[in-house]
């Protein structure tokens, strides 16, 4: 488990499935708002037997990293969200974060812990180079945690989302492994 001052990122269980089902599964504008493919109907159980399938796998190192964040002081581990590092490239050095809590768990610090874990995971565990964070514009919750976790704004992919039939500008940030080291040593 990484722990941070109030979040905590520890392995997905298959009972935090139903919470992320909650989230993500059931609203299709929220699932707009968040993920890059579009939303379908489905039930917990597909999640389950797709997380029951990847037991069996071999670990693969350019494969998603999925996490759960909860408080880094719950000794039960209540499922709060979910953190992921993907797109990751061990050529290049590179991998993107993503996070999302649930609606009760949001503007207490914990996004921003969670984040500061995700760059932690990836400069210390995994030894990148470069984190990514995407965000719609229009996510001024996401856009503030970026900075606040010391990423730069980097770019703007105008109308290159789609929530919804609204077309949405992409802001594009990025971490270098020197900006985070320059921050822990700060
Ligand atoms: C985006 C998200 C992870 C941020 O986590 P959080 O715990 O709510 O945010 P924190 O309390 O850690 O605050 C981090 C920053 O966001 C700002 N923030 C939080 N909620 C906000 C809100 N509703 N409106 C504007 N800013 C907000 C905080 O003020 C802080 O910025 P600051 O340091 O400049 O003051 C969380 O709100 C969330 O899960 N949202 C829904 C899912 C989502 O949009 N995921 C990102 C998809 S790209």
């Amino acid at each position: 488990m990484l722990v941070g001052s109030v979040a905590a990122l520890r392995e997905v269980r298959r009972e935090d499935l139903s919470v992320f089902h909650g989230v993500l599964g059931t609203d299709p504008a929220f699932h707009a708002k968040v993920m890059l493919e579009p939303w379908v109907p489905t039930t917990v159980a597909v999640a389950q037997a797709r997380y029951d399938a990847g037991l069996a796998k071999e670990p693969d190192p350019r494969a998603p990293v999925q996490f759960t964040v909860q408080s880094a002081t719950d000794n039960a581990g209540r499922c709060l969200g979910w953190g992921t590092l993907w797109g990751i490239d061990l050529h290049q050095r590179i991998a993107h974060i993503g996070v999302g809590l649930i609606p009760a768990a949001r503007g207490r610090g914990l996004g921003l812990d969670a984040v500061r874990l995700l760059c932690r995971y990836a400069f210390e565990v995994r030894d990148l180079h470069r984190v990514g964070l995407e965000t719609f514009a229009t996510n001024e919750p996401m856009r503030r945690t970026a900075l606040a976790a010391g990423f730069t704004q980097e770019g703007v992919l105008r109308e290159s989302g789609y929530a919804m039939g609204e077309r949405i500008d992409e802001v594009l940030y990025g971490l270098l492994r020197s900006d985070w080291k320059a921050a822990q040593a700060g």
